[in-house]
C-alpha cells in the first residue's frame, strides 16, 4: 500500500472529529464550561426583571441574527472602517436592542471559561431564557455554533426587504430557511410580546379594510396619519407583557397590528393554524419551542469554521 502507516489513524481521527462537530448538541459545553447556561440565565433574568420588554428584544435579536447568513452572531458586530454590518441596516437600526445584555452575559461567561462559549450560542440561550421569563415555553437549546468574522448591511437589507410580499411570499422566505408553514405561524406568535412603531402599521390603520374598525380608531389616536412615526403600540393589544396565545385571538378578530400579522389570517393557507393556536395555547407553545430550535439550526458555523469571539461586538 502506498499510503504511509500514519495516514490511516490520522484520517480516522479527522473523520471522527468531523462527525462529533457535524451538528449542534445540547451537551456541547458540559465538559468545557458546565456553568455557562446558568451564568447566561442569571444575566438574562435580571435584565428582564428590570425591563420586561427586553424579553421581546432578545427573542427578535436571535431571529434577526439567524435570518442573515445563519445563526452566527453576525448581528452583534459593530461597523468598522472596512465593513458596514447589520446593526445599522434598515431592519435593525433604531429598532433592535438588547446588545448590551448579550455583552454582559458574554463577559460573565468569559470570567468562568475564557474563549469557550460563542456569542451565537449566547443569543440562542438568551432567546430561550427570555421566552421562559415572560411565560413562554422553555426548550433544550442546541449548542456549538461559532461566530462569524463578517457581517453585511447589504445582505441584511436583502433578506428583510422581501418581507413585503403577501402570505405566499412569507411562506417561501421561511421555507428557504428550512422552516415550515407551521413553524412560521408559531414563530410569528412572538408578536404576543413587544411593541411596534407607528411607521410600520400606519398604512394598515388608515387604509386597510380587513381591520376591526374600533381597533383601528384606537390605534390612530397615537399614530397620526402624517406624524408620530416612532410612537409605539403593543403588538398584542390584550396582554403585551406575557407570552400567551392572545396574538392569535386578535388575528381572528381582525385586530392584528401589522399588515404581515393580519396576513396570517386573511383567507390563506395559514388561517387554520391561527385558529388552532387561538384555541389551544399548549399546541402553540409546544410548536413555538420546536420552531425556535429549528430556527437556531439555520446555517450554523461549526467545527473549525468562524471563531469564538472574545467580545461579541468585534472579531478577534
Ligand atoms: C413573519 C415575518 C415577520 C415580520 C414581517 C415581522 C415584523 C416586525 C416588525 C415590523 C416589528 C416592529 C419593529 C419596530 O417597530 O421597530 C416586529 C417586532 C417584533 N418581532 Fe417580528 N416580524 C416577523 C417575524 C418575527 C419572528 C419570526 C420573531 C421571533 C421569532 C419576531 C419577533 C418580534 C418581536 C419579539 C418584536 C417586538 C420587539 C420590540 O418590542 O421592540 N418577529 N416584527
Ligand atoms: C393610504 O394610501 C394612500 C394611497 O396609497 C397613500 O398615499 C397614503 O400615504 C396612505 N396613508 C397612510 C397613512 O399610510
Amino acid at each position: 500500500m502506498e499510503m504511509p502507516q500514519v495516514a490511516l489513524p490520522l484520517f480516522t481521527v479527522l473523520l471522527l472529529c468531523l462527525a462529533c462537530n457535524a451538528q449542534l448538541s445540547s451537551t456541547f459545553y458540559d465538559q468545557t464550561c458546565p456553568n455557562a447556561l446558568t451564568t447566561i440565565q442569571t444575566v438574562i433574568r435580571r435584565a428582564i426583571s428590570q425591563e420586561r420588554r427586553m424579553a421581546a428584544y432578545l427573542i427578535r435579536l436571535h431571529f434577526h441574527d439567524c435570518f442573515v447568513q445563519g445563526c452566527d452572531a453576525s448581528i452583534l458586530l459593530d461597523d468598522t472602517p472596512s465593513m458596514i454590518g447589520e446593526k445599522n441596516a434598515a431592519a435593525n437600526k433604531n429598532s433592535i436592542r438588547g446588545y448590551e445584555v448579550i455583552h454582559k452575559a458574554k463577559s460573565e461567561v468569559e470570567k468562568i471559561c475564557p474563549g469557550i462559549v460563542s456569542c451565537a450560542d449566547i443569543l440562542a440561550v438568551a432567546a430561550r431564557d427570555a421566552s421562559f421569563a415572560v411565560g413562554g415555553p422553555s426548550w433544550k437549546v442546541k449548542l456549538g455554533r461559532r461566530d462569524s468574522t463578517t457581517a453585511s448591511a447589504t445582505l441584511s437589507e436583502r433578506e428583510f426587504s422581501i418581507f413585503q410580499v403577501g402570505v405566499e411570499g412569507l411562506i417561501s422566505i421561511f421555507a428557504n430557511k428550512g422552516l415550515s408553514i407551521r413553524d412560521m405561524v408559531a414563530l410569528s406568535g412572538s408578536h404576543t410580546i413587544g411593541q411596534a412603531r407607528c411607521f410600520f402599521f400606519k398604512n394598515r390603520i388608515y387604509n386597510q379594510s380587513n381591520i376591526d374598525a374600533g381597533f383601528a380608531k384606537i390605534r390612530r389616536k397615537k399614530c397620526p396619519a402624517s406624524d408620530g412615526n416612532t410612537n409605539l403600540a403593543p403588538l398584542d393589544l390584550v396582554t403585551p407583557n406575557s407570552f400567551d396565545n392572545n396574538y392569535f385571538k386578535n388575528l381572528i378578530q381582525k385586530k392584528g397590528l401589522l399588515e404581515t400579522d393580519q396576513l396570517l389570517f386573511s383567507g390563506g393557507p395559514t388561517d387554520n393554524i391561527v385558529t388552532e393556536y387561538s384555541r389551544d395555547p399548549t399546541a402553540f407553545k409546544s410548536d413555538f419551542a420546536t420552531a425556535m430550535i429549528k430556527m437556531g439550526d439555520i446555517q450554523p458555523l461549526i467545527g473549525m469554521e468562524g471563531q469564538i469571539r472574545n467580545i461579541c461586538s468585534a472579531v478577534n
